[in-house]
């Protein structure tokens, strides 16, 4: 059962971002003027504390807590809030010194040195204990304080520590997933290959770069494994403020979709879902709409682990960042538009990293809201100012969601096992960019997609795509049955159900655990094409879909054929097919080979028609969302390109403008177009998306 999370008490959207004062506590006058400078700029909240453990404690047991309250005084009193990150992030060095197992030790098993950040072993008691001490510190003297709304759990947790207290640990984890049953493992794992047999569970290694990772199913779990144990030091944090502070809530910061450790997780023990998001806008090898699209389907995976609530975007860049191969500038307009894509994709903040440039050290050049000039008029202040004067307009939709009404099954486990296999083409593989591309398609269907896993509640979506479902393990396959005979059109591709849980290939056909029946078709090969190879795919209206990278050659029992390849030895066999399930209307739909997007587009768009769910053509370079409470509809459209585009006719107010909608409206380049739609008015125009024409689809 998921615990009650706690709600972020917010009645109006965050805007600020990471703030380091103690970098400049001999600088009264720069902290005098950081509030000023904050005030100008509409900030209303502060991340303070990230990385401040040699500040708030330069000897063990000494702590130095007065700045900080002096600080959140100071904040509070000019209506800023502040977000209270624990200090773990980086140890002090008196604390590597005394306590060197909290170090962390690296895939070849070689203990690292102090410094840097991010460093410590999550499993080390001694570690664990000082995080604790402080954390109790931090907790008993601003728990009550009025200026705190949050609890920021450490700051970006993530990778893997191999040292023995960790190897041990994993030992005990896997003595416990099999039932202290090494036969089990074994028989798992299917160690016989290569002699990798074992007798007992204390002589399995975590899979060291120099020693044993050619058994996928310890890879496999040592992933697992990281993430359980993440989130148990996670835990042991979070302990402390459910205990001393219990109305305040707690987050930790997600970085994208960081490949090391599955957020899923780790969200189940959080109250508020954050994230960082640092695209590389304006890049050099795709177009703005792309880069922003990602983040858009990035801002979705948060989503997907609140969707009863809004999540935070805890940290952007205001200009660029200092450690992209190339660090751009954020074109002027681009900081509004990101801001509102946040908003409009469910996000209930603006934040930044950072609010004020570090003199020195390693992110000295990393942008922020203030510069090194120091001035309140650069362009880049002004457009946070900007982004600022906006959120306040747009403060009643705080608290509002979005709802979607297609889902894309996106899995860490999935991914894991996929990038290890060794099969197909490790360079064509793209787990990630393929659901990317099923997001894409959806946008500009107009279609939200929620990004859910595998083990998510399906119900309430009239379709769920499931690209490259590789690790399909059995309840798994008899929710998805159960979906599709409720009347779900359940879209599979590509490499469905190749193994179980710990990577055993199911036998008799893929998709296995049962689902070759509910397809009504199975794959016999899978040929992997070289970059200039291709193929095709002819459907039923005579069009052709373009073929790359991957394609099975798929053995029909009791599906309708909708496309058949048009090359190669396996011309004329079935690709693309579908059967319906019992009455409720429901279809399991699988496409064997990687089809290029315009193809997928059809297909989708009639998975979708037949889900009763409505698709429309968004303008090219042009992203639509919609956030919704109980009154309103906020309709958010964005525009990338560098034409002004119109959009559909749509009800309400503009609510940037506050003014009623002309009769023809336009989107300027770089620019946003909000409006307001009251709900249940009986008034003509229903959803801003049913006011957008209708696309033919081909039946
Ligand atoms: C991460 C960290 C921050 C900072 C930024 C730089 O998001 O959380 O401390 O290093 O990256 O982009
Ligand atoms: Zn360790």
């Amino acid at each position: 059962m998921e615990r009650q999370r706690i709600a972020l008490a917010n009645q109006e959207l965050l805007h600020g971002g990471d703030y380091n004062p103690e970098q400049w506590l001999d600088r009264p006058d720069i902290l005098k003027e950081d509030i000023r400078m904050m005030k100008k700029a509409g900030v209303n909240v502060a991340t303070l504390g990230v990385f401040s453990w040699s500040v708030l404690e330069p000897q063990e047991g000494d702590y130095h807590l007065e700045w900080l309250k002096d600080i959140m005084d100071r904040l509070y009193e000019n209506g800023i809030r502040t977000i209270l990150a624990t200090p773990s992030g980086a140890k002090p060095a008196w604390l590597d010194e005394k306590y060197p197992e909290a170090l962390r030790t690296d895939e070849r098993g070689q203990r690292r040195h102090h410094g840097v950040r991010h460093n410590h072993c999550m499993t080390s008691p001694d570690f664990r204990r000082k995080v604790r001490e402080i954390n109790v510190r931090l907790a008993e003297h601003f728990g009550k304080h009025p200026g705190l709304i949050l609890w920021h759990i450490s700051n970006e947790l993530g990778g893997a520590c191999f040292c023995p207290l960790c190897r041990k640990k994993f030992q005990e984890y896997l003595s416990d997933k099999f039932h202290g049953d090494i036969e089990t493992l074994n028989q798992a794992w299917w160690t016989t290959f290569w002699s990798h047999r074992y007798q007992r569970f204390d002589q399995i290694e975590p899979p060291f770069a120099n020693g044993e990772n050619s058994i996928m199913g310890l890879n496999l779990e040592w992933k697992r494994f990281t993430t359980w144990n993440m989130t148990d030091y996670m835990k042991s944090e979070i302990e402390v403020f459910r205990s001393l502070t219990p109305q305040i809530p707690v987050t930790t910061n997600f970085m994208k979709l960081y490949p090391g450790l599955d957020y899923r997780r780790m969200a189940k023990e959080l109250d508020v879902i954050s994230w960082d998001s640092y695209p590389r806008y304006h890049n050099d090898y795709e177009s703005l709409y792309d880069t922003c699209i990602e983040n858009a389907f990035d801002h979705s995976v948060m989503r997907g682990m609140c969707k009863d609530r809004p999540f935070l975007l805890m940290e952007s860049v205001p200009g660029a960042v200092n450690w992209h191969e190339f660090n751009k500038q954020k074109r002027p307009g681009m900081h509004k538009l990101a801001a509102v894509q946040a908003i409009a994709c469910g996000s209930d903040s603006v934040q930044y990293f950072q609010w004020r440039k570090s003199r020195g050290s390693f992110e000295q050049y990393h942008g922020a809201v203030v510069d090194h000039l120091g001035r309140d008029d650069t362009r880049i202040f002004r457009e946070v100012e900007q982004t600022g004067q906006i959120l306040k307009k747009l403060q009643p939709v705080t608290k509002s969601i979005v709802r979607a009404q297609a889902a894309i099954l996106f899995d860490w486990d999935n991914r894991w096992a996929i990038d290890d296999m060794k099969g197909l083409s490790q360079q064509k593989k793209q787990y990630e960019k393929t659901c990317l591309s099923f997001y894409r398609i959806l946008a500009r269907l107009g279609v939200e997609a929620d990004i859910i896993s595998r083990r998510d509640d399906m119900g309430g979506y009239g379709a769920v795509f499931a690209p490259m479902m590789y690790l399909i393990e059995e309840d798994t396959a008899e929710r998805l049955r159960a979906y599709v005979r409720g009347g779900g059109q359940l879209f599979a591709t590509y490499l469905a159900g190749y193994v179980d849980q710990n990577t055993l290939c199911y036998l008799g056909g893929f998709p296995g655990a049962g689902l070759k029946e509910l397809f009504g078709a199975y794959s016999e090969e899978v040929d992997t094409l070289y970059p200039s190879d291709r193929n095709g795919i002819r459907f039923a209206d005579g069009s052709i879909g373009e073929v790359r990278d991957f394609a099975e050659v798929l053995r029909v029992q009791d599906a309708e054929i909708l496309g058949t390849y048009t090359d190669d030895y396996y011309a004329g066999g079935a690709a693309v097919t579908r059967k319906k399930c019992g009455n409720n209307g429901g279809a399991a739909w699988y496409t064997g080979a990687r089809l290029d997007d315009k193809a997928m587009e059809k297909l989708i768009a009639r998975a979708l028609t037949e889900a009763g769910i409505p698709v429309s053509e968004i303008p090219q370079e042009v992203e639509y969302h919609c956030r919704e409470n109980g009154e309103y509809r906020y309709h958010f459209w964005l525009n990338y390109g560098k034409e002004r585009v119109k959009i559909p006719q749509v009800s309400g107010e503009d609510f940037l403008a506050g003014s009623c909608p002309a009769q023809e409206n336009f989107v300027e380049p770089m620019d946003v177009r909000i409006f307001l739609e009251r709900k249940n008015t009986g008034k003509a125009a229903g959803s801003g998306m049913a006011a957008i024409p209708e696309m033919e689809v081909m039946g």
